[in-house]
């Protein structure tokens, strides 16, 4: 059986006690540097990167946790699996998403929430502009001034747009911009989640 676990949007404190209960009775604890970090026990940690094998990921051992950030079916790794692997041979424990975290801080309903990850991919900007509240991931590339230049560039001017940063760490910031401050912001943003809010 391969378990999946959410872990929230990284500190500990939101982390629910099931999740917990797996992660220490795991063997084998497969996940990325950040989140296996976060974690003290006797398991084998290996870290989850660019070339693993996660078709074979079932030869790793007996008690095989998936450590994925947020909640594992929110633009996850349980989605990925799901491709490999049969439903029986998955157990997923769902996680709180960085949206949810988000959306509870801002006091912003998820009722009318669309959410696109441009986290190592592209979502098409004018499919999502039919929405007024649009949640993103991001990466390295496509980070929250490339969207608000994107934006600014198809003529969309009409969103405020509000950048989560570190969201649930100690040095978490919530930042909000019109789209044409932050094309012009010259920061790095730690890991972020974009909220376009439509005026
Ligand atoms: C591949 S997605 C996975 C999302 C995850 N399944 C969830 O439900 O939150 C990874 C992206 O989530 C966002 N993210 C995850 N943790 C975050 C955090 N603590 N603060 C801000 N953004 C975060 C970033 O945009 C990051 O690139």
């Amino acid at each position: 059986m391969i378990t999946v676990v959410g872990v929230g949007p990284g500190n500990p404190k939101l982390l629910t006690s099931y999740a917990l209960e797996k992660i220490k009775e795991a063997k084998v604890l497969v996940g990325g540097k950040r989140l296996l970090g976060q974690f003290d026990t006797k398991a084998k940690k290996i870290p989850y990167g660019k070339n693993f094998d996660l078709k074979n990921i079932d030869k790793l051992g007996d008690s095989i946790v998936v450590l994925a950030s947020g909640d594992p079916l929110l633009y996850g790794i349980a989605n990925t699996l799901l491709k490999y692997f049969k439903k029986e041979e998955i157990e997923i424990i769902p996680g709180i998403s960085c949206v949810q975290y988000m959306a509870s801080k801002l006091k912003v309903s998820l009722d009318d929430a669309k959410v696109v990850s441009f986290h190592g991919r592209r979502e098409k900007l004018e499919e999502i502009l039919n929405y007024k509240k649009i949640f993103i991931f991001t990466d390295k590339v496509n980070t929250p001034q490339k969207i608000a230049k994107d934006l600014r560039k198809a003529s969309c001017t009409d969103y405020v747009i509000f950048v989560g940063e570190n969201l649930s760490y100690e040095d978490e910031k919530i930042y909000k911009f019109t789209l044409r401050e932050l094309a012009e912001y010259e920061y790095e943003f730690g890991i972020n989640l974009v909220l376009l809010l439509g005026e």
